[in-house]
């Protein structure tokens, strides 16, 4: 790990309240990673790619889209709930976010959590960085400790933390859902152990409803979830010197009911051969590339899960038409 510790602002004062650790995401990896998407059949990208600084911000603009349901009512729930939230965290804990982006949803919680210290984790360092400095801006009583990692890779906690504060993970989103089952159990189990015997998780869950709410959600009219998803081509060109070109691809997405879950793909317009990391692949009119899937959950299933990584559910809360949830689990003895 590579510790930038305190962060030093322009004015060269350093800010003892902020600091940023950074876990070298592993370049190395990255190729492995991406070559084997594209050489497997059907050909997938992991949807961590998204994420370069122009993806984060097209998420932002995903979520006040009129026809994306999860952020505004997770919102509602976070406002609504928030007393019953504190009771069951107590103030002054440590307070952990997985792959936090812009921090927009923390917000409504730190006034009345009066954490001791917040915890943001990202791939995304250079939004993870500017996101961390305008939040500790605005909230100067609050310690911050930003940490680039991927939380596929084992989430561990910088060891500069502050010892002795009840550890509450933060997980809204239902950013779950795009992992498949097996990384989900191996996802919660590595929160359970960061959080210890003494804590708690907080997550945002999407429900199963509807198909056509759902598939919507993931194809909006101003076509900036198309926007999103072809960018993932932009930010691959940059890792590996490809040529993808966005304009031979088109956004395909779709709720496929039987696997309960939103599939995202890239359709090739064309027949045509993409050079990336100095390797081609070859696609036919017509393929598509898997690049993302949104698991929609029915909450005893989703309790079943939490059982099996050792957490117990303490609560659940959801809007009237049952299309979100957040849960509290516990972490069971
Ligand atoms: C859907 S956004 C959620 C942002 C924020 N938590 C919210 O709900 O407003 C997902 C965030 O997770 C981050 N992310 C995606 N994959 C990740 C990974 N493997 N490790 C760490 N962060 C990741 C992205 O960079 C992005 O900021």
């Amino acid at each position: 790990m590579s510790v930038q510790g305190r962060v030093q602002h322009q004015s060269n004062q350093q800010d003892e309240g902020l600091y940023f650790y950074d876990f070298n995401v592993q370049t190395q990896d990255q190729q492995q990673e991406i070559l084997n998407g594209l050489k497997s059949s059907p050909k997938t990208i992991s949807a961590k790619y998204f994420y370069d600084e122009k993806g984060s911000q097209l998420f932002e603009a995903i979520t006040s889209l009129p026809e994306y349901y999860p952020t505004r009512t997770e919102i509602q729930l976070l406002r609504q709930y928030h007393e019953q939230i504190l009771q069951r965290a107590g103030q002054h804990c440590l307070l952990i976010e997985y792959g936090s982006g812009a921090s927009t949803k923390i917000r409504l919680l730190l006034d009345a959590l009066k954490p001791k210290a917040y915890v943001p984790m990202d791939i995304s360092k250079d939004f993870l960085f500017d996101c961390a400095v305008k939040l500790r801006a605005q909230f100067p009583w609050l310690e911050i400790h930003a940490t680039c990692l991927d939380y596929h890779q084992g989430a561990t906690l910088p060891k500069q933390l502050p010892a002795n504060f009840k550890k509450v993970g933060f997980f809204p989103g239902s950013s779950l859902g795009n992992f498949t089952p097996s990384e989900s159990l191996a996802f919660l189990k590595s929160v359970r152990s960061n959080v210890g015997d003494n804590g708690a998780f907080l997550i945002g869950v999407d429900l199963v409803k509807d198909s056509s709410i759902l598939n919507a959600a993931y194809n909006d009219e101003q076509g900036v979830t198309a926007a999103f998803n072809l960018n993932i081509l932009n930010h691959l060109n940059r890792l590996g010197e490809g040529n993808f070109n966005c304009k031979h691809f088109s956004h395909y997405a779709y709720f496929n009911e039987q696997e309960s879950r939103i599939e995202m793909h890239l359709t090739s317009d064309l027949d045509q051969v993409v050079y990336i990391f100095d390797e081609h692949f070859v696609f036919k009119a017509g393929e598509t590339i898997i690049t993302e899937y949104s698991y929609k959950f029915v909450p005893q299933d989703f309790e079943t899960l939490a059982m099996n990584a050792g957490f117990k559910v303490n609560k659940m809360w959801s809007d009237d038409a049952e299309k979100f949830a957040l849960f509290w689990l516990e972490a069971a003895p």
